[in-house]
């Protein structure tokens, strides 16, 4: 461990595992279409890079995301690595059943702390959306399938403003209790600072041991890699990332991109935290998938490099 770390606080982790949600969470939010050959493409180039795991798609409505139509696609067509889990998202059981048939290794069940949002991203409450999880859960365990589960609106919601840090520390008890083995925790819109973050996750690890948070920032403000680098020193060492900064959520308007897995790493390599991932494939693939959605990446880093080429 560092010493500067350490004088700062004892609960550093010395590695970090970064979730790649960019194909997932970053595409979902872009309205030109993607194929299913450049979304693999793409993917292959993250797993080269060396991310473990990667969220390679959803298998929600077709009608609500038209972007995520092409999952199975995806998911059929992936030069698969040994070691590396390929994940999707699933809203409800006809969601889990293709996720199954298609070969995800393993899936997340997503909900919010906010009833208005939970409303307008899968048209349920947040006690209905719990219901439906418990199918997933017992076919999940039949199939051995791990699931993860993610709290949106975690500090603030475009719908109903501040949440209270106790309602996310309910719902994230909630999906553990049910049996997700990690519970990803979202800042939808990117309205956190570090003291609303630190107030939270002080109020989720009360329930929840620190090794199964996960934390998710959108960078609207621009505050993700503050909030990340204040998760950090309270111990979590499990963030999710979106290459580029794609993405968004189509229910929470406001809803900016993921932090950039660039700037992510970039910071890690800063401060000595292990995490495994090369810089350079990383930027490339960032640029690949911004070339063909025609924007310049949202990651001052990615940009950075790109200049010096
Ligand atoms: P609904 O209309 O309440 O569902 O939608 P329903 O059961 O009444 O079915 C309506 C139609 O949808 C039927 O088709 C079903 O077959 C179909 P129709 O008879 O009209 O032709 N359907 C499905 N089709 C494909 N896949 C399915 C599926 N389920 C039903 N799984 C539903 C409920 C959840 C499906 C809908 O609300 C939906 O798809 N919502 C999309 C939500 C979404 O993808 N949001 C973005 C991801 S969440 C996020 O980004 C946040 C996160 O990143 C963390 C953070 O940042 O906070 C995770
Ligand atoms: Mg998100």
């Amino acid at each position: 461990m560092d010493p500067v770390l350490t004088s700062i606080s004892n609960n550093f982790p010395t590695k970090v595992k970064l979730f790649e949600v960019g194909a997932r969470d970053g595409l979902q939010n872009e309205s030109t279409l993607i194929s299913a050959e450049d979304k693999i493409a793409l993917i292959e180039q993250l797993v080269d890079a060396g991310l473990p795991i990667v969220e390679c798609g959803s298998f929600v409505s077709p009608k609500w995301v038209p972007q995520m139509a092409t999952s199975k696609d995806v998911f059929a067509n992936i030069k698969r690595q040994p070691g590396i889990t390929y994940s999707a998202l699933t809203p409800n059981m006809k969601g889990f059943e293709q996720a199954l048939d298609a070969g995800a290794d393993e899936v997340a069940i997503f909900t919010g702390a906010s009833e208005s949002f939970c409303q307008k991203n899968i048209n349920c409450s947040i006690n209905e959306s719990i219901e439906r999880f418990l199918p997933i859960m017992a076919a999940a365990k039949t199939h051995n399938i791990k699931v993860r589960g993610y709290v949106s609106c975690v500090v603030g919601c475009p719908y109903e403003g501040f949440i209270e840090p106790e309602v996310v520390a309910k719902v994230a008890k909630k999906l553990l209790d049910i049996g997700c083995y990690e519970v990803s925790l979202g800042d939808t819109i990117g309205v956190g600072t570090v003291k609303s973050v630190r107030d939270m996750l002080l109020a989720v690890n009360r329930h929840v041991p620190m090794n199964k948070i996960a934390v998710h920032f959108h960078d609207t403000y621009g505050q993700a890699l503050a909030n990340i680098y204040g998760a950090l020193s309270m111990g979590v060492h499990i963030i999710d990332t979106a290459v580029a900064g794609l993405g968004g959520c189509p229910y929470a308007d406001g809803a900016s991109g993921n932090v950039a897995t660039e700037d992510v790493v970039y910071m890690l390599n800063g401060l000595g935290i292990e995490h495994g991932i090369n810089l350079d494939k990383l930027a490339q693939a960032g640029w690949f998938i911004s070339d063909l959605l025609q924007k310049k990446p949202t990651s001052k880093v990615s940009n950075a490099l790109r200049s010096k080429q």
